[in-house]
């Protein structure tokens, strides 16, 4: 995710910039730069590491107590020098920075290109540069609101112009962005972090809000123009806590980033009739039609996610479909074929394993598709087409929501080919494009009941052994859990189908062994139940996840964890989340080094 600084004060701003930028680093990132003001806007920027725009600004040095900073993380265009931000009109008067995406860029581009702007990158943010000049009479604030009219989607930007001296204007969509404000100065930033050690007084911008920042504080109005009068908050948290936005640990901060992960995953690409828009997908209608089986590789987490994908393939689309190991894969001597798509899903984009299986594949004569979370990672250069994940850079090796990405972009891959291939009715799209765009809500709901989370790890903290079971989707489910707890908890666990259980494992449930169920396929709940049954005849203490609606669980289950209702073709995407949270507090509850996991590695990079 982009980082973004901003200062106004009586200090030089270069160096100001530069250690916000540094403290946002956490983030993640692929270039930096900085824009400062002194009459004239200077801009200086450098692909890779914020070492590479110090070195440029040794030699050429900007001066100037007013400017912008950014740190990019790629979304539209390779990761380079010209791509990096600030960004400038084409007269070098309006400088921009700009975090999230821009959803209609290319009808912006191919507009303004027709008035006769020229493009010096390749992103979707330059657009916004030319358009506040494009809007400016003399005013920026209302050139700011009339950019924003035109620019859909889901952001943060932030403008300054040689025009109007000391002022910056920064607007608040979706993407975060705070104030801090200090004695005659006043900074900017995306998170707390890049300048709590300047101030603890801050005012936190909402949505849909625009501010303009002076050396005398923040003047906050709605994009409307409606003043907005906001009592700034006092950060009392340590430095290290407020990196991780307040939380203990970088994991839950992205537990609760899910709901906006959601958000940026779909933006742009799915309207609300079920029409899907994949920018990095290359095949044609042609081609998506004469796919005759699809291949999903990954590890780990991933190929948790794969499993989903292998599930909605052949429900929605009727389509064979099936998840490989990637370690095994390799080894396979694989048949495939050049009428079949391999998937190749990873966050990181760089598991060597992931890797060696699509290259096999590709080499063999499939058609090479990457679902990865990494803008120009080594997978995504070996694929023919990419669906990129916008869940921004995971730091907690224990993945959640760059898998809540990887289901995320399965079900518009799965839209897309039903489309070409005529194989969605337009009611099933519709209610599933539906579905997806009332998710971000949907888990926020799921995250207010965390306490009940709390309350079944306290039940499971001093488990020798945990079992999940689940049938069909929520088997995958049941995998993904067991896997979050074991590696952070370090508690054993395994997930089987619920009806497997009577063929061996059962054996193991006696009196108080936690057994987790997850019961949201509504055409097996029966079926469920009665495996259910089995483990309560024995003793066995059942967790279950289930719907708001399901009346029936609390009579067989010891402690429910309630997720809203949905369409069970859609329900994993709620349903994990209790169980990410049941694994976190598990872990926490038993004094474990949660992000850092023992002999575990965030990106699995040799065999
Ligand atoms: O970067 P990748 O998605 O390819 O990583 C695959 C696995 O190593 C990864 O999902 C691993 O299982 C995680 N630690 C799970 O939380």
């Amino acid at each position: 995710m982009c980082g973004i600084m901003g200062y106004v004060g009586p200090q030089q701003a270069g160096p100001i910039l530069i250690d916000g930028l540094r403290r946002l680093e956490y983030r993640g990132y692929d270039s930096a730069g900085i824009a400062v003001t002194n009459g004239v806007i200077n801009v200086r920027k450098a692909r890779g590491k914020i070492a590479n725009l110090e070195d440029i600004l040794s030699s050429d040095p900007v001066t100037g107590s007013i400017g912008i900073g950014h740190t990019r993380w790629a979304t539209h265009g390779a990761p380079t020098d010209a791509n990096a931000h600030p960004h400038t009109d084409p007269t070098g008067e309006f400088v921009v920075v700009h975090n999230g995406i821009i959803e209609n860029y290319q009808s912006l581009r191919e507009e303004l290109a027709s008035q006769g702007a020229k493009w010096s990158s390749e992103t979707d943010s330059e657009v916004l540069a030319h358009l506040v000049a494009r809007e400016y009479d003399g005013d920026l604030v209302a050139a700011v609101r009339r950019t924003v009219a035109l620019s859909e989607g889901a952001y943060a930007m932030v403008v300054m112009t040689k025009r109007e001296p000391g002022k910056i204007v920064a607007v608040r969509k979706i993407s975060p962005l705070v104030v801090g404000l200090g004695d005659r100065e006043t900074f900017l930033a995306s998170d707390i972090p890049a300048v709590l050690h300047h101030t603890r007084d801050f005012i936190i911008i909402e949505d849909d809000e625009l501010v303009i920042v002076t050396e005398d504080g923040a003047q906050v109005e709605t994009i409307a123009g409606e003043p907005v009068d906001r009592d700034p908050i006092h950060i009392t948290w340590d430095a290290e806590r407020a990196e991780k936005g307040g939380y203990d640990h970088f994991m839950l901060k992205e537990i609760h980033e899910q709901p906006a992960v959601v958000t940026e995953t779909l933006a742009g690409r799915l309207d609300e009739d079920g029409t899907v828009w994949l920018e990095d997908v290359a095949f044609d209608d042609d081609y998506a039609r004469a796919i005759g089986r699809v291949w999903i590789t990954a590890c780990g987490t991933a190929y948790h996610a794969g499993l989903i994908g292998q599930e909605i393939f052949r429900r929605v689309l009727r389509l064979p479909a099936n998840v490989e190991y990637a370690h095994e894969l390799r080894y396979a001597d694989p048949i495939v074929s050049e009428d079949e798509l391999t998937i190749a899903i990873s966050q990181s984009g760089e598991t060597a394993d992931t890797l060696a299986a699509a290259r096999l594949a590709s080499e063999r004569g499939s058609r090479l598709m990457a679902i990865t979370n990494v803008v120009g990672s080594t997978l995504s250069r070996y694929a023919d087409d990419i669906f990129y994940t916008r869940a921004g850079p995971e730091i907690s090796v224990a993945s959640t929501k760059a898998y809540m990405a990887m289901l995320i972009a399965q079900y518009l891959l799965a839209l897309r080919l039903g489309a070409a291939r005529g194989t969605v009715e337009p009611k099933v799209a519709q209610d599933l494009a539906r579905g997806l765009h009332r998710m971000p809500g949907m888990l926020e709901e799921v995250l207010r009941r965390e306490e009940s989370a709390i309350a079944a790890a306290e039940a499971v903290k001093d488990a020798n052994d945990v079992y999940f079971i689940g049938r069909g989707l929520d088997f995958a489910i049941a995998l993904e859990g067991s896997l979050k707890l074991k590696e952070i908890s370090y508690v054993h666990s395994e997930a089987m189908p619920a009806g497997e259980l009577k063929h061996g494992t059962l054996a193991l449930i006696t009196e108080g062994v936690p057994v987790v169920v997850i019961m949201t396929q509504r055409s097996v709940y029966d079926k469920t139940i009665s495996a259910v049954q089995e483990v309560k005849a024995r003793g066995g203490r059942i967790i279950a996840v289930a719907y708001d609606t399901d009346t029936e669980i609390e009579h067989h289950a010891d402690i429910v964890l309630r997720i809203p209702d949905m369409d069970d073709l859609l329900a994993p995407v709620a349903a994990v989340v209790p169980l990410q949270l049941l694994a976190y507090h598990v872990a926490r509850l038993r004094g474990h080094d949660i992000d850092q996991p023992r002999n575990l590695a965030k990106s699995v990079t040799v065999e």
